[in-house]
């Protein structure tokens, strides 16, 4: 706790909080997609995965409230970095900033609220189920064999192509996201003027395309029936 109230006190330390919970979180996206490409090696596979990690709650709950606790720094540091900027930044340097800035840059907030928007509804969708009826064990009037049939819950989900036109924009955003993200990763950790500052962004933009691609595969693959 003393180091979290170190690291807030200061714009430098709160950028570091910013970049080492932007790295946790990209961290995550990466499993997670590794866990959901498991669709591609069907039901038996990814259900299987599903009922893994339910068995194991506490390493799962520990993961929770880490995910959670660096969300939430991620989204406290970055509003008040922006607070702070605003009040020192005179009107006509915000608009030299334009010139320079790149597309990912100017549209950090857009990309981040939708992200956060999405994982709300991605939650209340896959996690809570609460969107769709059918997303229940037949014993419960729903449609799935077991809670843990994943499958055929994310089959089902998908065949929507508002639900899977909404996923793809959100991790088309959250790719946006991530590729300016891993750029500002360089500039705080100091790492801009050397080697690894030219390569990172390249990698992190290639990074971000395969993240895209991965996640917007699955309910592609899904719509044009691909998987059944
Ligand atoms: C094609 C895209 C995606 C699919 C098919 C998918 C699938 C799923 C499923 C099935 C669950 C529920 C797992 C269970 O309870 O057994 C889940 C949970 C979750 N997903 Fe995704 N997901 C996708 C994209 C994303 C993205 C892009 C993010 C983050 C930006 C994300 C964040 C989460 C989170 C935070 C949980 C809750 C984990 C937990 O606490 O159990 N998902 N996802």
């Amino acid at each position: 706790m003393n180091l979290l109230f170190k690291f807030w006190s200061s714009s430098i330390g709160k950028k570091w909080l910013v970049a080492l919970t932007g790295l946790a979180l990209l961290g995550f996206v990466a499993a997670h997609l590794i866990g959901n490409l498991q669709m591609f090696a069907g039901a038996a596979k990814i259900n299987a995965y599903a009922e893994f990690l339910h068995a194991n709650e506490k390493p799962l709950w520990v993961a929770r409230i880490g995910l959670i606790g660096a969300f939430l720094l991620h989204i406290a540091a970055t509003l008040s970095l922006v607070r702070a900027n605003r009040a020192a930044r005179p009107e006509s340097y915000a608009l030299n900033r334009r010139v320079q800035s790149t597309f990912a840059n100017r549209t950090m907030a857009l990309s981040g609220l939708t992200v956060l928007a999405f994982v709300v509804f991605h939650l209340l969708h896959y996690t809570f189920r609460t969107t769709d009826p059918r997303f229940k064990t037949i014993a419960e009037g729903g449609l799935l064999e077991t809670s843990f049939d994943v499958y055929h819950m994310v089959l089902l989900g998908f065949q929507n192509p508002l639900i899977s036109g909404f996923y793809i924009l959100s991790v088309g955003l959250l790719a946006l996201h991530l590729s300016h993200g891993i750029s500002s990763v360089v500039q705080t950790f100091g790492l801009k003027s050397k080697k690894s500052g030219l390569w990172i962004p390249k990698a992190g933009g290639v990074i971000s395309l395969a993240i895209f691609a991965g996640y917007a595969s699955i309910p592609a693959a899904i719509l044009l029936g691909l998987l059944k």
